[in-house]
């Protein structure tokens, strides 16, 4: 592929040189634009000596007077790259700002937009930014999430650039993925009606206190979002999550797992597919207290009851509906998502490994294994949730969801 890397002022220019280098060594052609904040930080000539491509920095800088160097490298990039991206890049971008060498280009381009943001985690999550990053991703610019660790700041947090490495294998996916991208633009879930449930449920002891569990609600909404996309009419059952809901799902706020339940009792007759990603509390307090439990001496009991196992009731009250549960497991993943496909009377049961922190929970990736009814078994390597879903998706499609 012809990849045009941007790189902007952050410390994590420096990775952007490894980047390179593994990008040619994969076979890649690379052409580099740097800002002049980039240059604070590294200079030109690794970039050139491994690209072996001039590095554009200025965009008044033309010397080739057959061609307007921007206008030429946008159309001559497959895709454009941008790591790292900083807050204010990608706040020119959102805006349409174009001055200088990389923003100018950007804006010229039709290509798809790739940007790995890196900053200190209270920028990251500062709503000016988080709300440009998601403009961005509406407008269809694939974001490269950062990572955790230890920031140059000091601090140790969300907002370290992917490390190369992953930043290929999320190009190289996409490329694969033009099957994903066909899918979106045939809209193959047109006409069907798809309930997906996402997220924890909350379970409340007193006006205080609450029990939940580590569900960040990341594989739902990326199901749904996937969904939405391509054609599906989503009704999305969650709590409140701080996460980007694609503008034509039909989203049921609830809390409890006995709010969950009546949701979904309500709309489950008339669905296509059901999804439950949900880590839907299995147990619930007896009693919920109307005041703030006090402190007393000695210890606090509290008795839980059995909640409705919302997938079960799916599995004994559907007509056509056809129904994937998911499988949360620590040990005996593959001999406990079988038993849950049988007990629960699904379709399909996507077991992940919650035990493995790199995925699973909070994590922005997963690694699944769907195990169908006919005993057919798919596994789905480690990748962005997004990319889960839609191979989820995609392979309830090829078996023959009617
Ligand atoms: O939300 P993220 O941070 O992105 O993490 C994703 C995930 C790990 C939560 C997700 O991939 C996942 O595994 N979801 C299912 C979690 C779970 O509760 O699994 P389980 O093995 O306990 O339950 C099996 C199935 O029964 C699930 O489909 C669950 O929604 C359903 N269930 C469970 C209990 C209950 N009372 N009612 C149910 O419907």
């Amino acid at each position: 592929m012809k990849i045009l890397l941007g790189v902007t002022g952050g410390i994590a220019s420096y990775k952007a040189i490894d980047l390179t280098s593994k990008l040619v060594q994969k076979g890649h052609e690379v052409k580099v634009i740097m800002t002049k904040s980039a240059e604070k930080f590294v200079t030109t000539l690794p970039f050139q000596a491994l690209s072996r491509n001039e590095v554009h920095t200025d965009i008044f800088d033309e010397t080739d007077p057959s061609v307007i160097k921007h206008i030429d490298l946008a159309d001559w990039a497959d895709l454009i790259l941008v790591a790292p991206i900083t807050a204010n890049t990608v706040a020119k971008m959102t805006y349409g700002i174009a001055d200088n060498m990389l923003s100018a280009t950007l804006l010229a381009s039709t290509k798809p937009i790739f940007i790995a943001p890196a900053m200190n985690s209270n920028m990251l999550a500062n709503p000016a930014v988080e709300n440009n990053i998601n403009i961005l991703r509406n407008r269809g610019i694939h974001i490269i999430e950062p990572g955790a660790g230890f920031l140059a700041c000091g601090y140790i947090a969300k907002g370290r650039m992917s490390e190369p490495l992953e930043i290929i294998e999320y190009i190289e996916a996409y490329k694969k993925g033009e099957q994903i991208q066909s899918h979106q633009q045939k809209q193959d879930l047109k006409g069907k009606k798809v309930m997906i449930t996402a997220g924890p449920t909350i379970e409340n002891i007193d006006p205080v206190r609450y029990l939940t569990n580590r569900s960040s609600g990341k594989m739902g909404y990326a199901l749904a979002n996937a969904a939405a996309s391509r054609g599906a009419d989503v009704t999305l059952i969650s709590n409140p999550l701080p996460l980007e809901r694609h503008p034509a799902i039909n989203w049921v706020s609830i809390e409890s797992a006995q709010d969950m339940f009546e949701a979904v009792q309500s709309h489950m007759n008339d669905m296509d597919i059901i999804i439950k990603a949900a880590a839907v509390a299995d147990y619930t307090p007896e009693t919920v207290y109307d005041q703030k439990l006090k402190k007393k001496e000695g210890d606090l009991t509290i008795t839980f009851k059995r909640t409705v196992d919302i997938l079960s009731y799916i599995g004994t009250h559907k007509t056509n509906q056809y129904v994937i549960g998911f499988a949360a497991e620590t040990e005996n993943v593959e001999e406990n998502a079988i038993g849950k496909l049988k007990r629960k009377n699904a379709d399909v049961i996507v077991s992940n490994n919650v035990g493995d922190t790199s995925i699973g929970f909070k994590s922005n990736e997963n690694a699944v294994t769907m195990h169908f009814k006919d005993g057919d078994k798919i596994e789905i390597k480690k990748q962005p949730k997004e990319a889960i879903a839609n191979q989820i998706l995609s392979n309830v499609n090829k078996k023959g969801f009617k």
